[in-house]
């Protein structure tokens, strides 16, 4: 079956952002001149995904405003001459059609995707976690559904981490390896605080099947009272039906501070506008 949805859980509190998410989601954080969720759903179209749900929180205005017409600011560049600026405004307006679900209490990634359910239905569906950035030639979710295609069941984005960086991340156990970069999962533990099962770290892009849902139905809030989806995954594991994909690109944890800033900088460095001032700057900051 095709995948037709991708859902982008965007209702997180982002307080290793903070004071810049009190009032904006860390999803309108801007990478130069465009906002996180804007690359995000780029790729999502760039995929072949048609329909896009935005799980939201409190914030969720500005995200709904950046995807909205905007008739006067239209009016203004178009009466000013502005005709590129006019037409990247109207691009991002019809780019997509979104559908906005509410999360009404912050209770988890696993949540906030069971919250999109009576949109998902009964089809396998793409997740984008709009604060890991990705670069890549093939988008990362074009890249995953291809894998879903090949193997029929879950799939997750893995990227290698080195041992000392492996707390920050959901690793996974290998089961066996089906290839250079796919490999069929038997397990995952959540930031391990021993040794880790693999140099592989789950990052946020997924391929989801229907059931996992109804396993997100039956789990108990761990803790801190938040709803996992790796345990919902790791259930699925179990089963023999999670794979697990080394995607290729180059991928920013935009939900902090470094990973905004190395971001940054080699968006700015790729950019033809913006390298040869980039490196002026640098070079006067005389490191
Ligand atoms: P994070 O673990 O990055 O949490 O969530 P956070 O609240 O966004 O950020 P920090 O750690 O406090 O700085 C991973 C993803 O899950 C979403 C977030 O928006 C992010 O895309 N999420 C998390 C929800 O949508 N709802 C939740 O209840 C929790």
């Amino acid at each position: 079956m095709k995948i037709r949805t991708a859902v982008f859980p965007v209702a997180g509190f982002g307080t290793r952002m903070l004071p810049a998410t009190k009032a904006i989601p860390k999803e309108m954080i801007t990478l130069v001149d465009k906002p996180l969720i804007q690359y995000a759903v780029e790729e999502a179209i760039d995929s072949g995904i048609e329909q896009i749900v935005f799980v939201t929180g409190r914030t969720k205005r500005s995200l709904e405003d950046h995807f909205d017409n905007n008739i006067e600011l239209n009016k203004i560049l178009w009466d000013s001459g502005r005709t590129k600026l006019y037409e990247d405004m109207k691009r991002i307006s019809e780019m997509v059609d979104v559908i906005y679900v509410r999360q009404k209490e912050q209770l988890g990634l696993g949540h906030a995707i069971l919250c999109a359910k009576e949109i998902i239905k009964n089809e396998p569906f793409a997740v984008i976690l709009p604060d890991d950035i990705i670069l890549a030639k093939e988008p990362v979710t074009a890249q995953l559904i291809r894998q879903y295609e090949r193997t029929g069941g879950n799939v997750i984005s893995l990227m290698k981490v080195e041992e000392c960086y492996a707390y920050k991340y959901g690793i996974v156990q290998v089961e066996s390896r089906l290839d250079d970069k796919l490999f069929k999962l038997s397990d995952m533990v959540e930031k391990p605080k021993d040794t880790p099962p693999s140099e592989l770290a789950i990052i946020g892009r997924y391929i989801l099947m229907p059931e996992v849902l109804e396993v997100l139905k039956t789990i108990k809030p761990e803790r801190l009272g938040e709803i996992q989806l790796t345990d919902a995954i790791r259930s699925e594991a179990k089963r023999g039906n999670v794979y697990g994909f080394e995607f290729t690109g180059k991928r920013f944890d935009c939900g902090d501070k470094t990973g905004l800033l190395e971001a940054t900088i080699n968006i700015a460095a790729s950019s033809s506008e913006l390298s040869g001032e980039l490196k002026r700057i640098i070079s006067a900051l005389k490191l």
